[in-house]
Formats: structure tokens, sequence, C-alpha cells
């Protein structure tokens, strides 16, 4: 049975997804920031797919969480075939993680950034390793690397957008470094009702299930298999902003990311990971 880890199952896109992978036979890590949510998705889960869940409590605005529930997962599980990295956050104001990063960027980018490198050994350790990231369509053409971590004039939407532009950057950049070893896409969900969008748009989005088709598609079908450095729309391959493409920027954004991990630990094993993965 393939074991899939979903960030921000709680709610919306992610919760939605985990129903799909359940009814599919997927052993489930069900990843959230609080536990009773958590444990209400797993109880709903179990009523149609009565077998055991992972629960991973961590609060993606805090790099010791993201570290900790990494390490949890890297000594309990041998291998995850299925990251999806779908956690977000879209603030209103401007706050500051745990760390002093903009919250935004800390949550949907950040934390999926470290989460990912520490769990690249039991990702490959599958015989079809795919991570997928969930991005939008609302992402920047253009970004300030050095702006983006403590923005001098907080613009919520822009911060938004930064955020998913900055995970479009690393999923291109994680793909030429994995190619032909791990499958690595990014995908927008659509226009999907759920608390992101109620706080950032006036719009009347879609059932919450329309948003898990892409993800669940890129994670489990067949047809996309092996196939890597994609962006999705509607299961379509799509184009992104071209500045995702640029691969000057997709470095810098890696050697910024590493600089803004404030943990020694964490940011002395995450070097190591590097070290493994650049050539
Ligand atoms: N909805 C759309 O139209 C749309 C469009 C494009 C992209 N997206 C993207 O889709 C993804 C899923 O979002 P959604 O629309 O489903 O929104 P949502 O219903 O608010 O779900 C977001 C999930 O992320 C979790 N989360 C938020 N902050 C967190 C933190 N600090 N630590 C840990 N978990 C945290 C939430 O936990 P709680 O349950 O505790 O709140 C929830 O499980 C996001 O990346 C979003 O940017 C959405």
């Amino acid at each position: 049975m393939k074991k899939a880890l979903i960030t921000g199952a709680t709610d919306g896109i992610g919760r939605e997804i985990v129903k799909e992978l359940a009814n599919r036979d997927y052993s489930l890590i069900i990843h959230g920031r609080n536990r009773e949510k958590a444990a209400k998705v797993v109880a709903e889960l179990k009523k149609t797919n009565n077998r055991d869940y992972n629960i991973e409590i961590a609060d993606l605005e805090s790099q010791l969480e993201v570290y900790q529930m990494a390490e949890r997962i890297k000594s309990s599980q041998k291998k995850v075939d299925i990251l999806i990295n779908n956690a977000g956050t879209y603030q209103q104001n401007f706050k500051y993680s745990q760390d002093k990063i903009e919250k935004t960027l800390a949550v949907n980018f950040h934390s999926h950034f470290i989460l990912t490198l520490f769990l690249l050994k039991n990702i490959q350790n599958s015989n079809d390793p795919r991570i997928i990231n969930v991005s939008s369509i609302s992402h920047s053409s253009k970004i300030d690397l050095n702006d983006i971590w403590e923005p001098k004039n907080y613009d919520a939407m822009k911060a938004y957008k930064d955020s998913k532009t900055a995970m479009n950057l690393f999923t291109f950049k994680l793909a030429r470094l994995y190619q032909n070893k791990i499958a690595i896409n990014c995908l927008d969900p659509g226009v999907i009702d759920t608390k992101v969008l109620r706080r950032g748009w006036s719009l009347n989005g879609s059932p919450a299930e329309n948003g898990a088709i892409t993800p669940v598609y890129l994670a489990d079908s067949e047809k996309v298999k092996g196939e890597t450095g994609n962006y999705y729309i509607n299961k379509r391959k799509s184009k992104p902003a071209s500045i995702t493409y640029d691969k000057d920027l997709q470095d810098q954004l890696w050697n910024k990311s590493i600089e803004m991990i404030k943990h020694q630990e964490i940011k002395s094993a995450i070097k190591k990971i590097i070290n493994q993965v650049e050539y």
C-alpha cells in the first residue's frame, strides 16, 4: 500500500484530498496544526475506510515544529511515496511567524521547503515517488527575494502571490536536481470555496472536492508517472509566470531559504542533506 503525507489535511482542499486517497487504498499521514480537527477528519475517514491513519501535528509557522515532525516521520516511516505540500494561509495583516519571517511565506512556502528536504530520502525509497506542491494561479510575475521575508510595505495579496511564486521556483529547482528520481510538480487547484478564498477574494468558489481533482491526479494517475517539473491547471500542463523558470532566481531562492533557517541545528542538518543532493 502506498503511503501519502498531506499537509493541511484538516480543512478545505487537503481534507478532500485525503478522503479521495482513502477511497483509493492509500495509507495516510494526516497533517494539521490542531489535533482535535485532525482527529475529526480521521473519524470521518474511518466511517468508510476503517484502517490506521497517522496524525502529525505541527504548526508550520514554527521551523522547530516542522523539523520535529520531519524527524518523527523519518524514524517511523521507511518510505513516503507521495508528499502533497498543500497547507496554506492568507494573512490580511502583516504578522511574523515564530521565527520572524512574514507568516504567509513561512507557512505556504518555507515550511514546505524544510519538510521536503528532510523527507527526500524516505521519498526516494518509493518505487513511484511523487512530490506535489499546491501553488496558485495567483502568483507574482516579478519578485524581490530580499524583501519577501520581511516586506517593507505589507500587501496581503502580494505576500500570498509571492509565496506561490516561491513554491513554483522551488518545484522547478528540485525537479531539476531530482530528474529521473522523483516526480515533482506544482499546480493550481482552481477557485475553491475555502477559508483561503474567503479571506483573500470576494468570490464564490466551487466545492472543496473540486480542488482535490488535480492534486489527486498528480499523486495517483499512471498517466503522469515520472512526469516532472511541470505546473498543472485542471489536470493539464500549463505555464506559470516565466520568472519561475529562471534558474538563477531558483538558485537565489534556494540559498536564501537556507539562510533563513533560524535554528543552527536545523540549518546544519539541511546543509548536510543539500551537500548530498547538489551536484
Ligand atoms: N481555495 C482556493 O481557491 C485556492 C486557490 C489556489 C490555491 N489554493 C491553495 O490550496 C491550499 C489549500 O488551501 P485551502 O483553500 O483548502 O484553504 P483552507 O481550507 O484554509 O485549508 C488550509 C489548510 O492549511 C492548514 N494551515 C494553515 N495554516 C497553518 C499553519 N500555520 N500550520 C499548519 N497548518 C496550517 C489549515 O489548518 P486549519 O484546519 O487548522 O485551519 C488547513 O488544513 C493552499 O496552499 C492554498 O493557498 C487555494
